[in-house]
């Protein structure tokens, strides 16, 4: 494992995962993990930030954790682990909370977004906080790469700062990580509003697909999608409903936007969308069907969280005694 780069993401067990994760993040994590040493976290403090149920958190830690091995990652070429297993990562979070500035943290537009919700002065510093609690995830593994969706571009960018500003201050200590986002899925929108982005926090379940959606589930959504005006089945800009459709279609099968305008000339939205949703349930069901029978044995499921812990704790160790050391701790 020693000359491979490292990879580093995770995901908040913060509600249902969906298409958007999946094709923006799951998906591609699966696809570099032979090639590079990987690390992968339920980033479960980060979920804090959003949760008053400890019942539901403890079931959305499970839940994701068993999406992470249905998707195909597997425990023998990745480290699978959750967060709060790793105490490394609260206290690199708070040496580099030293560096990072209010002016940079409150300019975060996902902090932005969610402090407006219940206004800025109610929100929490857990809330204000989690960017710097994101940098620390990565720079705690020196990972070179970052594999994540089109929305997380900003944190990538703060925690590139953060690493650059400790090496300059302190002495060179991290790897600057560079973000990995890739073209096709790395932003896919709500199925009944294709100008906001497919998420979990949708007020209506009408827009995002879970991946533990049942089939006649997703062929329903499918056929509700909203479409554009015309008739056309192409790429545009003042199309974002079928655009959206296509980039999904396309993300799933491999293929190109431009391969599908070429298969569906002539053809109508019916028969578009039927055939989208069958590609759908195809790569979903048994994504589905593996992470209900690993729910059903959640022994082997903490197992491998617990043994994923151990190992990213011999790698996240080192790393955090050389930084605490550079600041003359
Ligand atoms: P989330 O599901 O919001 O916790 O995000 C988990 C990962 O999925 C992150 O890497 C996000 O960038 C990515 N992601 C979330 N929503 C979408 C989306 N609608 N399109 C593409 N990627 C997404
Ligand atoms: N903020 C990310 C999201 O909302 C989740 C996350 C936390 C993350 N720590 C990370 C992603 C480290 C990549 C690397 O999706």
């Amino acid at each position: 494992m020693q000359n491979k780069q490292r990879v580093f993401s995770g995901i908040q067990p913060s509600g249902t995962s969906h298409l958007g994760s999946y094709l923006g993040a799951l998906k591609n994590w699966v696809a570099i993990q032979e090639g590079h040493e990987n690390y992968f976290c339920v980033v479960d403090l980060h979920a804090l930030t959003e949760s008053r149920d400890p019942k539901v958190l403890r079931n959305n830690i499970r839940e994701l954790a068993a999406i992470f091995l249905a998707v195909g990652l597997d425990p023998e070429k990745s480290v699978i682990f959750r967060q709060s297993h790793v105490p490394e990562h609260t206290e690199l979070c708070w040496l580099l909370n030293c560096i990072a500035r209010v002016g940079e943290l409150s300019r975060m537009t996902q902090f932005k977004d969610k402090a407006q919700k219940g206004g800025a002065e109610a929100a929490s510093v857990g809330l204000f906080d989690y960017p710097v609690l994101q940098a620390a995830d990565i720079l705690l593994y020196n990972a070179h790469l970052v594999p994540v969706g089109e929305d997380q571009r900003q944190h990538l960018e703060l925690s590139r700062t953060l690493a650059r500003r400790f090496n300059h201050t302190f002495g060179e200590t991290f790897v600057v990580p560079e973000p990995l986002i890739l073209e096709t899925g790395a932003r896919v929108m709500a199925l009944d509003e294709p100008t906001a982005k497919m998420s979990k926090s949708r007020p209506t379940p009408g827009g995002y697909i879970a991946l533990l959606d049942e089939p006649d589930a997703i062929r329903r959504k499918i056929r509700r999608a909203v479409t554009d005006s015309g008739t056309d089945i192409t790429a545009s800009p003042d199309k974002p409903a079928i655009t959206n459709l296509l980039g999904i279609y396309a993300a799933l099968t491999d293929r190109t936007i431009s391969e599908l305008e070429e298969e569906y000339r002539g053809k109508g939205y019916g028969e578009f969308k039927k055939d989208l949703a069958e590609v759908v349930v195809e790569k979903l069901s048994p994504i589905r069907d593996r992470a209900l029978e690993l729910l059903d044995n959640p022994r082997e499921l903490d197992a491998i969280l617990e043994d994923g812990a151990t190992r990213a704790r011999e790698v996240a160790r080192p790393i955090l005694q050389s930084a605490q050391a550079k600041m003359g701790l």
